[in-house]
């Protein structure tokens, strides 16, 4: 797919702006400050009504504004659509945003943010094999907001100290809920783990071994039945403690190169490599899943990479539809569309 155009009026640090970027490798650049993530936040919003920089509403319309509004014309071969969200402040204070999404919209986000998935807690990584889950499969994201649902109302019950047969319709939901969640995140690694072996090695311009595995508290089992069991082996420590100890929310995923964890291996350049290479390794199958290819977002994803692997980099990325690359300094890339962000602007270069 591709974003053909953009419109914003009162999004960040931008009044109002029409943009229509290239169906191909769009490079942006301009001096700190001057919105270049402001943009790919926009973009990212435009097509899926979701930042990658905040969960609050109120942070992206431009500071002191009632409303801000998103449009656009978002291609793909068999045709155009034409999206359209709005931000606005209710009488309360808060912030609600509506307008209809694209079913086929999809976009992967890379940012310095995403060395929490190699450095970070497990919930970092939790939330990256969420998001590319809910990339694949429609269904992943109302089931886990309806999961964390249910987990609070488990430990609100553990807290209250619940007789069982009060907390027994509660385990059984977990139990479906977080076997269906594994279940999709396994597949999910799965597929990535395929990719990542051609990605990585592509980037570096070596061979490596890349390993990344899901891992969950109850091993490999696939019914809910294991998932009740594990709750009830934990019931004892579930009470004194208030919380529940089992399930996808305690689950994490091990990433291995050349047989170390990621977390001790390397430099910070090889480990945002590394995160690229995770980034850009959803591409096929987020591609294969939705019948259309994704629109990728890299804020900054060249910095702190030498040369070489820049070019391999720059190459991987040639192969999607639609590429949006932001740098705060001048890049040599040849057949790149350019663009200059500046003062709350776009130009082309
Ligand atoms: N809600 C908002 N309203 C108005 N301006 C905002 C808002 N949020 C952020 N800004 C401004 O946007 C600017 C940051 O823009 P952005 O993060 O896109 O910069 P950038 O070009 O990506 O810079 P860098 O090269 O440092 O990453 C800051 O000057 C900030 O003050
Ligand atoms: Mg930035």
């Amino acid at each position: 797919m591709q974003i053909g155009c953009i419109q914003l009026q009162e999004f960040r640090s931008y009044r109002v702006l029409t943009y229509r970027p290239e169906p191909r490798l769009n490079l942006l650049t301009g001096r700190n400050g001057q919105g270049k993530t402001n943009l790919l936040e926009a973009l990212a919003v435009l097509l899926t009504g979701r930042s990658f920089r905040t969960s609050r509403l109120g942070d992206m319309p431009r500071w002191g504004v009632d409303a801000a509004a998103l449009g656009g014309d978002l291609l793909r071969a068999e045709g155009t659509r034409t999206v359209r969200r709005t931000l606005r402040k209710l009488e309360n204070g808060a912030w609600h945003a509506s307008g209809d999404g694209c079913p086929w919209a999809r976009v992967i986000v890379f940012g310095w943010q995403d060395l929490a998935i190699l450095n970070g807690p497990p919930q970092a990584r939790r939330g990256f094999v969420d998001g590319f889950a809910a990339r694949l499969y429609p269904s992943h994201l109302p089931a886990l907001l309806r999961y964390r649902q249910v987990v609070d109302r488990r430990n609100r019950l553990l807290q209250a100290r619940a007789p069982d047969e009060r907390l027994q319709p509660w385990d059984e939901q977990l139990a479906a809920i977080g076997m269906e969640l594994m279940g999709r995140r396994r597949r999910a690694v799965a597929a990535l783990q395929t990719e990542l072996g051609r990605v990585y090695p592509a980037l570096t311009g070596e061979r490596h071994k890349v390993q990344v595995e899901y891992r969950a508290a109850i091993g490999e089992a696939t019914e809910p039945a294991a998932l009740l069991a594990a709750l009830a082996r934990a019931r004892a420590a579930e009470q004194r403690r208030g919380l529940t100890l089992v399930g996808p929310h305690r689950d994490d995923l091990a990433i291995e190169l050349d047989g170390v964890d990621a977390r001790a291996f390397g430099s910070r350049g090889q480990q945002r490599l590394l995160a690229l290479a995770l980034r850009l390794a959803e591409v096929l199958p987020v591609t294969e899943a939705v019948g259309t290819a994704p629109v990728l977002l890299l804020d900054d994803a060249l910095s702190e990479l030498d040369p070489g692997v820049r070019d391999n980099v720059l190459r991987e990325i040639r192969a999607t539809e639609q590429v949006f690359l932001t740098s705060p300094e001048p890049l040599d890339v040849a057949d790149a569309a350019r663009w200059v962000v500046e003062g709350g602007g776009i130009a082309a270069a």
